[in-house]
């Protein structure tokens, strides 16, 4: 059984769809162990207590520094004893420690066809404002490795979506999250539970 965390920041969608993905079989062989997130006010974490699953704030505001924060973030995940961490809409940046102690077990979801839109300051509404202003036509989802670059690790899934006329950012991040999100965060997680 691969042993997984997710660590969120906002409303937990991708959280919910791996959740509901886990419940109907879609994902085997893994079991969400807790929810990390840095914001106590996270829907997702509500979304986990549904779920009767340890949901836990680490917030930098209850630390001195920043590398007092990096500490507990990262001794609060080895509590769990992960097998894989899953960056879920997780908005703060991973400690180089904890890129060290689980090299190549640990996925982000990016909103957009990476190398497209990603890196520094783009995140969240921003990414899809970005590729509206540019004009893209199509966009999508990425789930890729996290290495100590942004967005910059091994690409393990993409699925491309279209932009329509007339979108706005929240028509087309909802699309994106629909379209592709939602179903290649949970593959990812399944085809790494089975190998
Ligand atoms: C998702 O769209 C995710 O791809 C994005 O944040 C959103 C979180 O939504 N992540 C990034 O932009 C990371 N650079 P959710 O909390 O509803 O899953």
């Amino acid at each position: 059984m691969l042993r997984v965390v997710v660590m969120v920041s906002g409303g937990g969608t991708n959280l919910q769809a791996i959740l509901d993905a886990i419940d109907s079989g879609k994902i085997t062989n893994a079991s969400v162990e807790a929810v990390i997130s840095n914001n106590s006010g996270a829907y997702a974490l509500e979304r986990a207590r549904n779920h009767h699953i340890p949901a836990v704030c680490v917030s930098p505001k209850s630390y001195p520094d920043r590398a007092a924060f990096n500490q507990a973030l990262l001794e609060t995940v080895k509590q769990y004893r992960p097998d894989l961490i899953v960056l879920a809409g997780f908005l703060v940046t991973i400690p180089p420690e904890m890129i060290k102690e689980y090299r190549n077990r640990i996925i982000n979801i990016h909103p957009s066809l990476i190398p497209s839109f990603c890196g520094v300051g783009y995140y969240g509404l921003k990414v899809h404002e970005a590729a509206l202003k540019r004009g893209v036509k199509i966009t999508g989802a990425t789930v890729h490795y996290v290495d100590e670059g942004v967005d910059s690790g091994p690409i393990l899934l993409q699925k491309a979506v279209e932009v329509k006329e007339g979108d706005t950012p929240e028509t087309l991040q909802r699309r994106v999250m629909e379209e592709a999100e939602w179903q290649i965060l949970p593959e990812a997680i399944n085809r790494i539970a089975n190998k």
